[in-house]
């Protein structure tokens, strides 16, 4: 790439940045060094996602960047311009809970709830390319992130449990076509 096909951006400078959030347009201000998770909760007010170690460690801050699970800390707004961000608001549409939060609620799958909406992108994305983990499997994902609540054990069983109603449903789904 030669110097004036790059896109140069300075430090300080402001961008105007459109993304799809959650399935609708958005647009905001950002400075080119402004990271994707605050920019996410103070320009578009989405203040689900929350912010914890701001260095990729707690995973608290993840969200679905085009689909797939990163840490909004560890990207700049900028990178996200044109593309597509999911955040936890996005997995209760219509203010219904989605099945993964309803069997966190079952399962008392969270206490405080900071690392919460997190773990919950990361289960969202884990569960679509692994349909039906093993127990240990979902504690090798898990390990991205820290939870000093609940010691885990509920949290396994809640993305155990979801797996296994996704698994009976689509059984019976396939049996209602035969
Ligand atoms: S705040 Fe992003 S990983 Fe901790
Ligand atoms: S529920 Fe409190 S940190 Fe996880």
């Amino acid at each position: 790439m030669t110097k004036t096909s790059m896109n140069i951006m300075r430090q300080g400078e402001e961008r105007r940045i459109t993304l799809t959030l959650n399935g609708c347009e958005r647009s905001g201000h950002c400075e080119t060094r402004e990271l994707l998770s605050d920019f996410i909760r103070h320009e578009l007010g989405a203040t689900g996602t929350h912010v914890g170690c701001e260095h990729g460690v707690c995973g608290a801050c993840t969200v679905h960047i085009d689909g797939v699970a990163a840490r909004s800390c560890l990207m700049l707004a900028v990178q996200v311009d044109g593309r597509r961000v999911d955040t936890v608001e996005g997995l209760a549409p219509g203010q219904t809970l989605g099945d993964l939060q309803q069997a966190f609620q079952r399962h008392h799958a969270l206490q405080c709830g900071f690392c919460t909406a997190g773990i919950l992108m990361s289960c969202a994305d884990y569960l679509q390319r692994e349909p039906d983990p093993t127990e240990e499997q979902v504690r090798e994902m898990l390990s991205g992130h820290i939870c000093r609540c609940t010691g885990y054990t509920p949290i396994v069983a809640a993305v155990l449990d979801v797996a296994a109603r996704r698994k009976q449903k689509n059984v019976s789904r396939e049996a209602a076509h035969a």
